[in-house]
């Protein structure tokens, strides 16, 4: 008896389950076998599928079916996963409310998804949804397209009056997000101005294959803050999209007491995605005894004023030009006025200045 009513299921193939076959992929038939009378995919109903743009293996997706056509008030729909080989691909589970069934001669031939008896909503007005559930394949098999075809029915108990929709939508494998950072730039300056400091350019290359969000971290070492070095990169979180270069400035700063010496201050750019990714450029400031101030009454350089760079400045007296040494104040001429320069500093040290 059980078997009798299976059988005459499957063969009737009606509004509680249509036949096999009847999804628009390829080398298959459609609703509009028995359901005539109107074109295929008219204007003012739509079959919409709502499936992974991207799967993961073995990865449980939930499907919509949306079903439409103002006026229609009874529908049903068959669906199935194909790989580009038109293998089935992945599982679909029947819903739990015992709207939607599977059918499936042997798990090597497709699988198809359809509407029950009760799955029909009849009295449902212009629109109609069913969900349930999809596993993708336990690996990567290259793109799987969902075929479905939809019967908006007029709710007659016949096959007039009803208007047949197929699509079809893809889903592919998911890229595995791979992170990395290219950070390069000079890491090396110097300077007498510990004040003005010096200031650094980084390229940030964003070589994963996603959008990242990198965190820059300054870690200074103790000798530079020890002498009030300060760094500071011109921005603290930088979000780039695969392939994409930002320029970052980090400047280095100290105060009016930092003593000469090198310091190091390491910047470290930190992927979002996998913090373990975080190459660093090692920054070595070098701040430099500023030359000490020129003095040019010190005529003949020998580390005292004395009566022989008066005697310097006195042999050139009436000569204009540049270079002369004898022009004290640079003024273009030596005259008078750098006589009295240097004498005013007769006696000085000039190598302790
Ligand atoms: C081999 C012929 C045949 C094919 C192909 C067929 N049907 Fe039907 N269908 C029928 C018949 C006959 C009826 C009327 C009897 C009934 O309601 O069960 C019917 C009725 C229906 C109804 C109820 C219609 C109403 O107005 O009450 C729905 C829904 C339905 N089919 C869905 C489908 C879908 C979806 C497909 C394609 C995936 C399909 N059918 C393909 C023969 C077919």
């Amino acid at each position: 008896m059980l078997l009798l009513i299976a059988s005459s299921g499957s063969v009737l193939a009606n509004s509680f389950g249509p036949l096999d076959g009847l999804t628009g992929a390829p080398a298959e038939n459609n609703c509009t076998q028995c359901h005539t009378g109107n074109e295929l995919n008219a204007s003012g109903g739509s079959l919409m599928l709502t499936i992974p743009e991207t799967y993961e293996p073995n990865a449980v997706y939930t499907i919509i079916v949306n079903l439409s056509h103002t006026g229609q008030k009874r529908w049903g729909f068959e669906m199935t996963a194909l790989d580009a080989d038109g293998t089935r691909a992945g599982s679909f589970a029947a819903d739990d409310a015992g709207n939607t069934q599977v059918s499936e001669a042997d798990t090597d031939s497709k699988q198809y998804i359809k509407q029950t008896s009760n799955g029909t909503a009849q009295g449902t007005e212009d629109t109609h949804n069913w969900e349930f559930q999809w596993t993708a394949p336990d690996a990567d098999i290259g793109p799987i397209t969902f075929y479905a075809a939809g019967n908006a029915a007029n709710g007659d108990f016949g096959t007039a009056g009803d208007y047949i929709y197929t699509t079809q939508s893809e889903s592919t494998p998911a890229i595995p997000v791979e992170p990395g950072i290219n950070f390069i730039g000079d890491v090396e300056q110097t300077t007498t101005d510990a004040e003005t400091g010096v200031t650094y350019t980084f390229q940030l290359t964003n070589e994963g294959n996603t959008t990242d969000t990198f965190t820059l971290e300054v870690s200074e070492s103790p000798a530079a803050i020890e002498a009030g070095l300060m760094g500071s990169v011109s921005m603290e979180m930088v979000t780039l999209e695969a392939g994409a270069t930002q320029e970052i400035t980090f400047k280095v700063v100290g105060n009016a007491t930092t003593p000469p010496g090198v310091y190091d201050i390491d910047v470290i750019a930190i992927s979002g995605i996998d913090e373990h990714i975080r190459p660093n450029l090692l920054t070595t400031t070098t701040i430099e005894m500023p030359p000490p101030p020129p003095t040019p009454w010190d005529v003949n350089d020998d580390g005292t004023v004395n009566i022989q760079d008066l005697v310097l400045v006195a042999g050139q007296l009436g000569e204009s030009g540049e270079d002369l040494k004898g022009d004290v104040n640079a003024d273009g001429t030596v005259n008078i006025q750098d006589l009295v320069i240097v004498a005013s500093h007769l006696g000085e040290d000039t190598d302790s200045q």
